[in-house]
């Protein structure tokens, strides 16, 4: 024998009360959905007003020179430098902390500007690539970088002077193996990278032949 189910045509109460039930089961929980997606929706809104309306002055060193500014709290260390202060040399890439083109040095460390906020700043030691000449000219990673034509668009330059200079700063005396890997978080799209390793690898030799 056949079965029928209970909600098909044999049964038309019960069938019809089970479709209004789980008809009426779905909008309710559809409609608390939408309730509380906007509620959620409004809190994070009042808390993202909240911090970026939300002023810090801080105080910090930039290439030598102290300064005072004050900085939205949500704001990045990148915007605070690009965009407040007008050090154009830093760049924004990706903005996510992948492509490196924001690499500025703070205390001595190469850091991604756009995955640290502007406030964090405070009380820290700079260096942008404005800061890298030296008094006497071109620093010889600079040199280098002409000498072996390791620029062309020149956007990821600065990044990976900075990197570079980072480097040298823990290893004045990297291997090749060891200069590929500080670059890799900076992308070149232009020059192959090849030009670029082979400029470090001869700023080396001149900062060594600089110290003796
Ligand atoms: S802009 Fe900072 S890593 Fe790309
Ligand atoms: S020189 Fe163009 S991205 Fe590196």
């Amino acid at each position: 024998m056949e079965l029928v189910p209970l909600s098909a045509g044999l049964n038309p109460p019960y069938g019809m009360v089970n479709f209004i039930e789980l008809h009426l089961t779905a909008q309710v929980e559809n409609i608390f959905a939408q309730v509380e997606h906007k509620l959620v929706y409004k809190i994070l809104k009042k808390i993202e007003m909240k911090i970026s309306s939300h002023i810090v002055p801080i105080r910090f060193t930039i290439n030598g020179k102290d300064v005072e500014v004050e900085v939205e709290a949500g704001e990045t260390a990148l915007y605070t430098i690009r965009e407040r202060l007008g050090f154009k040399g830093t760049k924004e890439g990706c903005g996510i902390g992948e492509c490196g083109a924001c690499t500025l040095m703070v205390d001595g460390k190469a850091v991604n500007a756009c995955l640290m906020l502007g406030a964090q700043l405070d009380g820290r030691d700079i260096l942008t690539v404005e800061g890298l000449e030296l008094p006497t000219g071109l620093n010889p990673i600079q040199e280098a970088f002409l000498d072996h034509h390791a620029v062309q668009c020149g956007f990821c330059t600065p990044g990976i002077l900075m990197s570079t200079h980072a480097l040298f700063n823990e290893n004045p005396n990297p291997s090749r193996k060891d200069i590929v890997e500080e670059i890799s978080g900076n992308l070149c799209r232009c020059t192959g990278y090849e030009h670029i390793v082979s400029a470090i690898e001869d700023a080396v030799n001149r900062l060594s032949k600089e110290k003796t």
